[in-house]
């Protein structure tokens, strides 16, 4: 059975027709926070050691209900092919390289295909990881960038265009998300650009598991990883590369996602403390918005809609987020004392702006317990005005999509961002 039909199953409301999501505060539900500094047996968590703990205890807790165990550990032979060696990529001395990162030790597939942008620069560079959508020849228009042959999504749009036929992208899908990567404005800012293909591995589809990465791993059991707890095993596997990278400065290499990728995000940078800061860019719905908030997308829905992005034992949530015994300030504060940076769009409703607020606000006690700073203010920051020190959050103007201005904030964190 897939988890598409287990997710009826387990559906205690209307389809997916029917769904009516609560944009008005006043009909948000009274609910409280699972509390953060507080072990699960009731006991107060007062330092830095308890804060390990505590830490460990959230991580089995949201590996367990939400987004399942990883089941392959770190390959101990990782593969890395180098299938375009460095080479001057755009003006002003900046280079590409692409790496094909093997997970099996002897098989030519699954693979990861790492597209890396350096600027130039005398010293080591911060990097920002970010996985894609589409492919890493649609973040640019560039034909030294190699197509993705993996399987591609496709709208009707991109099937009318020619940018993808017959699930493949073909040379007209190249610089297709240009607008959302502002390559030139992150080299010129002496940040380096890693990217890579979150279909490369685990395609985005319900199919019960057989494509991707899986087929390496036995077959998913209730508490064991959806699709967002595999893309981030990815990027981690990313990273590994990046670490043999000297031109960049490893103290400094976040990983950043946009929507379902930021709460991969989030899940991957709680993980993987080799990452400096982890930034979750309108990630809503299981990324940095509370559940207990239940407003725009709630737990029912994305468990009906995307049944295979979260372990089975999350479905047992659906209409019942109070009895999760976790909530997603808690996700975001197991990044602790690293930085993290949430941001939300005026518009992005579905993904409720003021939950990604709430929940990035409630977690910086986390900060604070390590003497560092996250956020004070009681409110919402105003339109366009950053908040916060290592926990930072700010609202933009528009819709749900990723922008120059989001852009420029997260290259002023990630040169922050280290010890
Ligand atoms: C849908 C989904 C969101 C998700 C988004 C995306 O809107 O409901 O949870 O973030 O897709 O990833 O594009």
């Amino acid at each position: 059975m897939t988890r598409f039909f287990l997710s009826l199953l387990a559906m205690t409301t209307l389809p997916l027709s029917a769904y009516e999501p609560i944009y008005d505060e006043s009909e948000i539900p009274p609910y409280e926070l699972p509390p953060l500094l507080q072990f699960e047996n009731g006991d107060p968590v007062e330092n830095a050691e308890d804060w390990k703990k505590r830490r460990a205890e959230l991580v089995a807790l949201f590996t367990d209900q939400v987004y399942g165990k990883a089941l392959l550990p770190k390959p101990k032979k990782l593969r890395f092919e180098i299938r375009t060696p460095e080479s001057p990529f755009l003006e002003n001395g900046a280079t590409m390289t692409e790496v094909r990162i093997l997970f099996s030790e002897t098989e030519p597939k699954p693979f990861l295909d790492l597209l890396l942008l350096k600027p130039k620069s005398e010293t080591p560079t911060p990097a920002i990881l970010a996985l894609n959508f589409s492919g890493n020849h649609s973040i640019h228009s560039s034909t030294q960038i190699s197509l993705t042959d993996s399987w591609m999504r496709s709208r009707k749009e991109e099937r009318e265009s020619g940018a993808v036929v017959d699930d493949r992208a073909t040379d007209k899908a190249r610089g297709v998300k240009a607008s959302r990567w502002p390559v030139e404005k992150i080299l010129e800012s002496g940040v380096a650009l890693a990217t890579f293909y979150y279909g490369d591995v685990d395609p985005d589809f319900d199919d019960g598991f057989e494509n991707g990465i899986h087929p390496l791993a036995e077959k998913p059991g209730p508490g064991d990883w959806g699709s967002i707890a595999a893309w981030a095993w990815g990027a981690s596997r990313a990273r590994d590369y990046l670490e043999k990278e000297s031109d960049l400065d490893q103290d400094r290499i976040a990983i950043m996602g946009h929507s379902r990728l930021g709460k991969t995000a989030l899940w991957a940078g709680a993980l993987d403390e080799r990452f400096s800061l982890v930034i979750s860019n309108n990630s809503g719905c299981g990324g940095a918005a509370l559940s207990r908030r239940r407003f725009g997308e709630r737990v029912s829905r994305i468990n009906t809609s995307f049944p295979h992005w979260f372990c089975d034992n999350f479905l047992q949530y659906n209409e019942k987020e109070s009895e999760l015994p976790v909530d997603q300030h808690q996700l975001i504060a197991l990044i602790a004392p690293r930085m993290v940076y949430v941001a939300s769009a005026e518009e992005d409703r579905w993904a409720d702006p003021k939950g990604e607020f709430l929940a990035a606000r409630e977690a910086s006690p986390a900060w604070e317990l390590l003497e560092k700073n996250g956020i004070e203010a009681e409110e919402m920051p105003e339109i366009g005005k950053p908040a916060g020190d290592r926990v930072r959050y700010h609202i933009r103007a528009g819709k749900h999509d990723v922008t120059d201005y989001d852009w420029e904030q997260y290259l002023r964190a990630v040169k922050e961002s280290g010890k």
